[in-house]
């Protein structure tokens, strides 16, 4: 029987659209699509075995070579760089990366700008171009919160839809990139198991043109 290759999916709403991907593309897992709490899942027929995890884990998870391959947003890889390789654009998950503040914000070089975030790389980076001075309150989720409390002065977040933003009162002051998910591989895996793994990208591929 032809090997497994091992896939990091991205728990979530992604994940979901993700794996209806995987499944077009020939890779369906029955015992997945009635999960229950379980988070692994194999069709040896197919040659995959599947693990839930928290979105931004799935590039460690690839990395440290448990899975083979995985998909992970442009976000998270830019904000951690793993040592993997990036595979495909699998065109799910367009988003932005972004500066947002009240609309009343006037930034005041005099200050030390607060900046809240989960991606703190991303924002130190950011800042460190234009030789912004910044202090990063690095949060965990509804970001939007802080600077409607007075946490921080802007946030770097994700803008989807916008509407988080806009319910919130806020604004976007700057793009910072753009964001889909990506097809990612494990170095040495993919050495292993090449075969197999571009089989998988090129059905992938298929899927991805047959959208449009
Ligand atoms: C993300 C992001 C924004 C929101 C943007 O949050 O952090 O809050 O989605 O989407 P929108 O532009 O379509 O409103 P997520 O749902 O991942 O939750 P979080 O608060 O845990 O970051």
């Amino acid at each position: 029987m032809a090997e497994t290759v091992n896939i990091a999916l991205p728990k979530g709403r992604l994940g979901e659209k993700v794996y209806e991907m995987f499944a077009s593309a020939g890779y369906r897992c029955p015992e997945l699509e009635n999960p229950g709490r379980k988070l692994t899942f194999e069709n040896r027929e197919a040659g995959v075995r599947y693990f839930w995890v928290k979105p931004s884990d799935v590039a460690i998870y690839v990395e440290k070579g448990v899975a083979d391959i995985g998909v992970a947003g442009k976000d998270i890889l830019l904000e951690y760089r793993p040592d993997v390789y990036e595979l495909l654009d699998v065109g799910l998950g367009k988003c932005r990366m972004c500066v947002a503040a009240p609309k009343s914000f006037k930034d005041d070089y005099r200050k030390t700008l607060r900046v809240a975030t989960k991606f703190t790389s991303t924002a130190k980076e950011h800042y460190a171009k234009t030789g912004r001075e910044i202090e990063i309150i690095k949060l965990n989720g509804s970001i939007e919160l802080a600077p409607i409390l007075g946490l921080s002065d802007v946030i770097v977040d994700i803008v989807e839809t916008g509407a988080t933003l806009k319910q919130n009162d806020l604004t976007v002051v700057d793009t910072l990139f753009d964001i889909s998910a990506r097809l990612i591989a494990n170095k040495a895996g993919y050495r292993f198991k090449s075969e197999k793994i571009n089989e998988i990208k090129k059905n992938l591929e298929t899927v991805k043109e047959n959208r449009k």
